[in-house]
């Protein structure tokens, strides 16, 4: 294996979910730095604009993007682009949602709060991958991440934080796991990470008691996006499986 600059992504064409976000964008920004061929970058329709200011800020930068704007939840949008993208190398799962402060005793929304929140945050990862995988092992192989979460981990830092949330990111690291033992025989990569708080749009309600934190405060949405980068990259060849904790030291285990 050389020993040069591994984490390069020149010639890689990588799709982002959730790129227009906190951790996808600033993923997005980390791929094209180093240099990634193409950004195929994802998001919801309510997050149009921002998605066209990134590809735009991008694009300014000399990155080829583009913006494909659907949600993760629909098998059939997946499956459209992943279908007529051409190959891709790489992806980072990052679509996801946290909804906060429900009552699951008494608010008889709850049950449907929990199914939207399984179909983004676990169903969305499964429909990525199923499109994915198939194609990348007929290439010789891939990389693909997915973001838990700490709450996956040890059940959520924060009170406020609801069962639904926990349980889908509890099931992204499962599905790694899984995935990754039928993927990687056909060359196919897949692992996670597991970010602690983060301070983005999903955290900027969150009460989080950061005296409680080893390093004394959130982290910053490149922190992640950076280790997202490096297992989209050559350097991580022999991950399969794994789930990096990236969370200040909150979490030991
Ligand atoms: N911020 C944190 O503290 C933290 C901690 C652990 C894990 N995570 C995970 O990291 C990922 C990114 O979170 P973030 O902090 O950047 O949040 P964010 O809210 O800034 O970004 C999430 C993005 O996902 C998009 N999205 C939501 N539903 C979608 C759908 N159905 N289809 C397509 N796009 C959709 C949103 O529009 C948004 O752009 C999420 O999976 C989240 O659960 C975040």
């Amino acid at each position: 294996m050389p020993l040069n600059n591994a984490i390069d992504l020149s010639g890689r064409r990588i799709l982002l979910t959730g790129a227009a976000g906190g951790i996808g964008a600033a993923t997005a920004r980390a791929c094209a730095t180093l240099g990634a061929a193409k950004l195929l970058l994802v998001d919801a329709a309510s997050a149009k604009d921002s998605l066209e200011a990134l590809c735009d800020e991008l694009r300014d930068e000399g990155a080829d993007v583009s913006a494909h704007i659907y949600d993760v939840s629909s098998r059939q949008d997946n499956a459209d682009l992943i279908g007529n993208a051409g190959d891709i190398d790489a992806a980072v799962a990052c679509a996801g949602i946290c909804p906060l402060e429900e009552d699951w005793a008494d608010d008889p929304e709850w049950d449907e709060v929990f199914h939207r929140v399984m179909d983004v945050n676990l169903l969305g990862p499964i429909h990525l991958a199923r499109e994915l995988i198939p194609r990348m092992a007929a290439r010789g192989g891939g990389q693909i991440v997915m973001i838990g979460s700490i709450g996956g981990r040890m059940g959520g830092t924060s009170p406020i934080v609801q069962p639904h949330y926990i349980a889908s990111k509890g099931g992204v690291h499962a599905l790694i796991w899984w995935l990754a033992q039928r993927a990687a025989p056909q060359g196919v990569l897949v692992n996670g990470i597991a970010p602690g708080p983060i301070a983005t749009a999903m955290t900027a309600t969150t009460p989080y008691s950061k005296e409680r934190y080893p390093l004394g405060r959130l982290g910053e949405p490149e922190e992640i996006a950076w280790p997202a980068a490096f297992l989209c990259s050559p350097a991580a060849s022999y991950f399969s499986g794994s789930i990096l904790d990236v969370n200040g030291g909150l979490f030991v285990g």
